[in-house]
Parts: C-alpha cells; structure tokens; sequence
C-alpha cells in the first residue's frame, strides 16, 4: 500500500482516540496523539508540561509554536517516514499550514484528513462518562462500552481514571474552542479536497468500517 499520511479531526469525544486504535492495529502507523503527549509530559513534570498544564487543564489551547515544535520533532525521528496518524493535531489553521510545509519540505504531502463529527449534546454525554487507563489510555465508557472488571483495563489490566478537564464546565470550555479555533479547519481542508467526513454517532463498529473503505479507496487511487 502507498504511504498513508492521516489527521484525525472532530470536536472532543467524538471518537478520535477510538478509531485511532483501530487504524494502528490496521494499518501499523505511527501515531501521534497531542492530547497524550501534552498529557505525559504533565505527568512528568518536563518543560512542555509545565508550559502546557494551566492551558490543558482550563481546557484551551497550547500556542502553536509549542505543539508544532512537538510534530516537526516527530516529522523528523525517521518512524514517521512510511505514514503516519495525527490526532488532535492540526487544531488551528496556523497548525495546519505548519504541517502542510514541512511535508512539502520533505517533498511529501497529506494523504486526508477525517473528520469524525457529533453534536454537542452527544460530546457532552460521552465526555463525562468516558474512562482512560493509566498506562496506555485505552478508552472505555461507564455505559456504553464498560470494561469487564469494572475500574480495571480489559488490556493491560492497568486502572482507570476519568481525565481532570473531562469534568462539565471545562468540556463545554472544550468545545467552545473547537467551535472556534478548530472547526474552521473543516472548510479549510474541504478546499483542498482533503476532506472525508464521518457520522460520529455511528456505532464505534460502523465508524471504523467506513474509514476503513474510505481508505482502501484512496490507497486503491494512489496506485493507479
Ligand atoms: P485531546 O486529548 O486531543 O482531546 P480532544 O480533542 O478534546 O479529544 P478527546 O480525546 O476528548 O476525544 P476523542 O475524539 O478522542 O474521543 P474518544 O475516542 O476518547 O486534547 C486535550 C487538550 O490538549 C486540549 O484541550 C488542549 O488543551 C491540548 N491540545 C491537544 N492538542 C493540541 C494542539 N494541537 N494545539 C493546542 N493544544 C492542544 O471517545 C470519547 C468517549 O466516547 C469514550 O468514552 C468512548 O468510549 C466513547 N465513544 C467513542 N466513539 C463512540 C461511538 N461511535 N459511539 C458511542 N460512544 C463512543
């Protein structure tokens, strides 16, 4: 298969770091997720985290130039080289035209961006009953996708916890931002006929079945 250069988009919770788990057991991508990143990094006490905690934690977003340097640094370790799957990332058009550079620096381009999308009140319901465990951040739901042991991963039997900016006001802070700062991206890679649009609230089977052909298609038209 050609190489296959994905971003990940759609406002908080509607299954991004979902279907991300099912691409990278597909297609064996590298996956750079900057929630994660930022959130280790937090966890760790680094200089990223300690820039990136007040902003995380009230639910805005990192400067640009903090979270590109942070792509560019993966752009350029060489295990991105054959593809590779961005979530959260572009999150701003100034993040997108960053990304769109260096690519074309390195005489490669994006292959789509998918858009995963769901209404707020959709967001909001999942958002709060959402559970992440602490080694790997498998993502479960108390309702609709519980795990066995209840507060204990089904992988790595690691434990789960709800993350801090999941709670409702900084959610909906969450989502203010994606109105505003994110969504424009939609248009802005729909003129670049980048765009592949997903129904959100699909069950999490019928997502990745999608994307999944969407795809094949596109890597089908890469070879032709
Ligand atoms: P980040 O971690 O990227 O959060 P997000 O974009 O808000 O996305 P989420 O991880 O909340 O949601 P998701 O779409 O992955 O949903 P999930 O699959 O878990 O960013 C966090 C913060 O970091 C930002 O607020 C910002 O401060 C900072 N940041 C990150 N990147 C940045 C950047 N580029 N620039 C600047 N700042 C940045 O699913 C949610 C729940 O729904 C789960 O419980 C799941 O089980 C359930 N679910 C999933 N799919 C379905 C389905 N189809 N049906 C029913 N339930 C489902």
């Amino acid at each position: 298969m050609s190489e296959l250069n994905l971003v990940l988009l759609g406002p908080p919770g509607a299954g991004k770091g979902t279907q991300a788990e099912r691409l990278v057991d597909d297609f064996g991508l590298p996956y750079y997720a900057t929630g994660n990143i930022l959130r280790e990094a937090i966890a760790e006490g680094t200089e990223l985290g300690r820039q990136a905690a007040p902003l995380v934690e009230q639910g805005k977003l990192v400067p640009d130039d903090l979270i590109c340097g942070v792509i560019a640094e993966r752009l350029d370790s060489g295990e991105a080289d054959d593809g590779f799957l961005l979530d959260g990332f572009p999150r701003t058009i100034g993040q997108a035209e960053m990304l769109a550079g260096a690519l074309e620096s390195r005489g490669r381009s994006l292959t789509a961006a998918l858009l995963i999308d769901a209404p707020d009140d959709e967001v909001i319901r999942r958002l709060s009953g959402r559970r992440q465990c602490v080694k790997a951040g498998h993502v479960y739901h108390v309702e609709s996708d519980p795990p066995r042991n209840e507060g204990v991963c089904d992988q790595d039997g690691s434990r789960l916890i709800q993350r801090d900016d999941d709670k409702p006001e900084t959610v909906r802070k969450r989502l203010a931002v994606y109105h505003e700062q994110t969504e424009p991206l939609v248009d802005w890679y729909a003129e670049r006929g980048l765009l592949r649009r997903f129904d959100g609230t699909r069950t999490p089977e019928e997502v990745h079945s999608r994307i999944r052909a969407t795809l094949a298609t596109l890597a089908l038209e890469a070879e032709i």
